[in-house]
């Protein structure tokens, strides 16, 4: 899931002369039916403490979200993961689930403490811990789903953080890559798909800079938060380097890494300064991460002139990419793997550049006519996808993209969503503008990733918020799952491959149609 940098600037609606945005192109918002390329992967997403519960079990080590979640005023309600989904015991009823959906693929993520109680290698191995991934996986292949790993989902082990201040220092580096290495070993006889990180972005931006998330240090300065930064790169690309000299042959696998991608348009295109607002926005959130790795391996300008200064105000050290550093990330994945939500529009805020902070340099606001899930960060904005697509194909030499995440969030109100129109109509408009990136622009877009397979801990959040295909009763000691609308909906795409002429799912989305229009008509009345 994806969190803004900029949580503390209100999302507001734009005010002024309104711009359509990107409606020049007509046929934008038309539905296009047809077929994915064959082979093509759907998949769903979790992550292991979001779903997992048993936080203490078995010799599972304590990890920042624990801590994070124990103390009190961090998340809302009070919710914490220590059962969640209950998943460490009823991962045979989640592989159920994707069973019945028609899924081959599924997106989950190692708990580092659960394999590592204290986060080192030295520290021991917890056989327990290993044993629960080996029955997962086992049970995924026996059912003929394929398991694409993600090796951090933000649960790092507290004892890293304790004697090293976790990401902030370089050294943890070596302790990850233990880490992936050992992963690789036990169990990459298996699994052939894997993500070194969730969205690097998201776990600095919100645990080292916002400290809205573990492990909740709040530095406006953005110091920490690019040494976060600086530190999983590195960490990303020993991991990835070690896969590709020692297990790929024997393996056959991939490694790439999820990335937080969003999409941004100025609010005024004949504004140079909402233009270049703009462009610093897709600096930070778009290619932070994605032009060390995709690109020449540099930073982009913006992150070197903040650390430029970083380093004259404060006489820093490090920071910096060495010409070792800089080949040894550059070209450090196999695919390029994307988490994407939503659009933002944004307009030039004029700061004092000597005393102000570059992140007040703008504000990111949405249009009226935007619908709006229950997360007050996420509008439903179709073709910012497929635009997004093109971006990647245009600027990091066309690698083939996994969507690793997509999705869409309701509210925990009573009696529960379950005819989930909101979230159908996102897959629908969504899953639609893959096609159209992969028909009409050419990009080789191999994966689509529904974010999420049910109902789970949404962070800060808590259960607040729910972005699942199936309905989780978090107040039942058993956890029951149901399908909702949409998972209805998301399977019979699946067996469709898409929406091909003719098909019973088209006539679904005829039928879906005004029921979207009218969704978004009641969504802009609010
Ligand atoms: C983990 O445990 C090992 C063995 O007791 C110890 O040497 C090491 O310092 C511990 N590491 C951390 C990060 O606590
Ligand atoms: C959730 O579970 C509780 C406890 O079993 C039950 O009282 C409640 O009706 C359930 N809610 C829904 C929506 O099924």
């Amino acid at each position: 899931m994806l969190i803004f940098l900029t949580l503390s600037v209100l999302l507001t609606t734009a005010c002024g002369a309104v711009y359509d945005y990107g409606a020049y192109d007509s046929t934008r918002d038309d539905f296009r039916l047809g077929r994915f390329p064959d082979g093509f992967i759907w998949s769903t997403a979790t992550a292991s403490y979001q779903i997992e519960g048993g936080w203490d079990v078995d010799g599972k080590g304590e990890s920042i979200w624990d801590r994070f979640s124990h103390t009190p005023g961090k998340v809302q309600r009070g919710d914490t993961g220590d059962v969640a989904c209950d998943s460490y015991n009823k991962y045979g009823e989640d592989v159920q689930l994707m069973t019945d959906l028609g899924l081959k693929y599924y997106r989950f993520s190692l708990s580092w403490p659960r394999i590592f109680p204290n986060g080192t290698l030295a520290g021991g191995v917890n056989q327990d811990g290993v044993n629960y991934y080996n029955r997962l996986i086992d049970e995924l292949l026996a059912n003929g789903i394929t398991p694409m790993v993600t090796l951090y989902h933000w649960d790092l082990p507290q004892a890293l953080e304790e004697m090293y201040g976790g990401w902030l220092n370089e050294e943890i580096a070596e302790h990850y890559h233990n880490y992936a290495t050992f992963a690789f070993q036990t169990f990459g006889d298996r699994v052939k798909l894997w993500l070194t990180f969730n969205e690097p972005l998201s776990f600095c931006g919100g645990g080292y800079l916002t400290g809205q998330h573990a492990p909740g240090i709040q530095d406006w300065t953005t110091e920490s938060s690019l040494r976060c930064g600086h530190t999983v790169l590195k960490a990303h690309a020993m991991a990835w380097h070690t896969y590709d000299t020692t297990f790929r042959h024997l393996q056959g696998g991939k490694v790439g890494i999820a990335l937080s991608l969003l999409w941004a348009e100025p609010r005024d295109p004949d504004l140079p300064a909402d233009v270049q607002a703009t462009d610093i926005v897709l600096q930070i959130y778009q290619r932070w991460f994605a032009r060390p790795i995709f690109g020449d391996g540099e930073y982009p300008p913006v992150i070197q002139q903040t650390i430029q200064k970083l380093r004259s105000a404060k006489k820093l050290e490090g920071l910096g990419f060495s010409d070792e550093d800089k080949s040894s990330i550059r070209g450090s994945a196999d695919f390029f793997g994307v988490n994407h939500y939503t659009t933002s529009i944004v307009a030039s805020k004029p700061i004092d550049i000597q005393t102000q902070n570059l992140l007040e340099s703008f504000e990111q606001t949405s249009a009226p006519e935007w619908p709006r899930a229950e997360s007050d960060w996420l509008f439903a904005v179709p073709w910012g996808l497929r635009r997004l697509l093109k971006y990647i194909k245009d600027n990091y030499g066309d690698p083939e993209v996994y969507i690793t995440e997509n999705g869409w969030s309701d509210g925990d109100v009573q009696p529960p969503v379950m005819e989930d129109t909101g979230r159908v109509c996102y897959y629908m408009t969504y899953i639609d503008e893959v096609l159209k990136a992969i028909e009409k622009d050419g990009v080789k877009v191999r994966a689509y990733t529904a974010w999420s397979l049910m109902d789970n801990f949404e962070w800060a959040r808590g259960y607040t918020e729910r972005f699942g295909l199936h309905y989780v009763n978090f107040t039942d000691p058993n956890r029951p799952r149901t399908p909702k609308q949409s998972a209805k909906f998301y399977s019979d795409i699946i067996a469709n491959n898409g929406f091909p002429e003719g098909s019973e799912v088209t006539k679904m989305v005829r039928d879906m149609w005004s029921k979207c229009r009218t969704h978004k008509i009641l969504k802009d009345e609010l």
